[in-house]
């Protein structure tokens, strides 16, 4: 089978042809990923507005570029899929109308994918990770603890009560200074820093539950932040470090109670995943590596390119879905807000 998968959700402008054929990111025949930088860099953040008419620029040609890429038309697929929510409404529905028209001349099926499914079997397009798995799911909109029991078929033990970690991240690069996207910078500013010079919180560690919150951890950044002096540059890096552990610290705490409910419900499942962009982060992966080892699961994760929003994730979910015959009609509406 091979599938174009297309994504508009936030502001990155992106499509791909995958094939369950193969093995690996050989599986990849073609992607194409237009991010939206220098669009939005002068507001500090993404622009729900500039995103739609950006992507509704942009779409065309990536579409195009990623199917000569991979020397196939739209004859040589066997299906369309789209992110249809949840996400920036007016970009979704670019998306979503193109792959229905696109779906409506060449015949072919379309699935209507949510957003938060693609990240959550992105792993299985370049690993063979069977169902059932627990899932962390991070990124610049969510932040869940779940239960992958089969495509669909997702047991929601817990999520954040404030802020998604993603954001936490942007929030931290913009008190430093460090421009956005936040994550890859704060990663790169924390790699020289000192993570112990900061004593930061660590939220909701020893709590019962498996629900996540970042809003403290984001206040006491603000508070570090104002007290530094001006002529001491290491600070940036080394508030960066100390941030990215106390994150990396309530992850693995989160992760540790997630996996004993894991074991128990699921004494077959043997892998713990982490996926969505802040699974990029080579600091929290290996502070759930650690986890997943003490709890005897195998950690997998999306390669890092695939962890942040992309065409692949989306075909991918669309092809898991057709196998299954789980196609959408093309009066199917975007969804704003679409929980797993
Ligand atoms: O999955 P994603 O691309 O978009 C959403 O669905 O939200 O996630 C984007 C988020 C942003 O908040 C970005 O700062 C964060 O992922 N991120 C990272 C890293 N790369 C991206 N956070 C921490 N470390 C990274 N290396
Ligand atoms: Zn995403």
């Amino acid at each position: 089978m091979r599938i174009l998968g297309i994504e508009t959700s936030c502001d990155e402008t992106a499509a791909a042809v995958v094939t369950d054929a193969g093995a690996g990111s050989a599986r990849i025949l073609a992607h194409t990923v237009r991010a939206q930088l220098a669009e939005h860099a002068p507001y500090g953040g993404v622009v729900p507005e500039i995103a739609a008419r950006a992507h509704l620029d942009f779409l065309d040609d990536v579409i195009r570029a990623t199917l000569a890429a991979a020397g196939l038309g739209l004859g040589d697929l066997d299906g369309i899929a789209a992110t249809a929510g949840p996400g920036l409404i007016g970009g979704v529905m670019v998306g979503a109308t193109t792959a229905k028209a696109l779906s409506l001349v060449s015949r072919l099926p379309f699935m209507a994918v949510n957003h938060l499914e693609a990240h959550a079997l992105t792993v299985r397009l370049t690993d063979d990770v069977p169902f059932p798995y627990l899932l962390l799911l991070i990124s610049g909109g969510h932040c869940q603890l779940l239960i992958v029991e089969g495509v669909g078929r997702y047991v929601r033990l817990g999520t954040t009560i404030d802020d998604a970690v993603g954001e936490a991240f942007d929030k931290t690069a913009k008190l430093l200074g460090l421009g956005h996207p936040g994550g890859p910078a704060v990663e790169r500013a924390a790699a020289s820093g000192d993570p112990e010079r900061f004593s930061l919180p660590r939220p909701m560690v020893g709590r019962p539950g498996c629900d996540f919150s970042f809003s403290g951890l984001k206040t006491a950044v603000r508070q570090a932040c104002a007290g530094l002096a001006p002529d001491d540059g290491q600070a940036i890096h080394d508030l960066a470090a100390s941030f990215q552990q106390a994150v990396a610290d309530s992850l693995a705490d989160r992760c540790r109670r997630a996996a004993d409910i894991f074991r128990e419900r699921c004494p077959g499942g043997r892998h713990l995943v982490v996926a969505g962009g802040v699974a990029a982060n080579g600091a929290i992966r290996a502070a759930l590596s650690a986890v997943a080892a003490r709890a005897g699961l195998a950690l997998a994760a999306p390669p890092p390119a695939l962890c942040t929003d992309n065409g692949a994730m989306v075909a991918w979910a669309g092809l898991e879905r057709l196998r299954l015959g789980l196609v959408d009609p093309l009066d199917f509406a975007a969804r704003p807000r679409w929980p797993l």
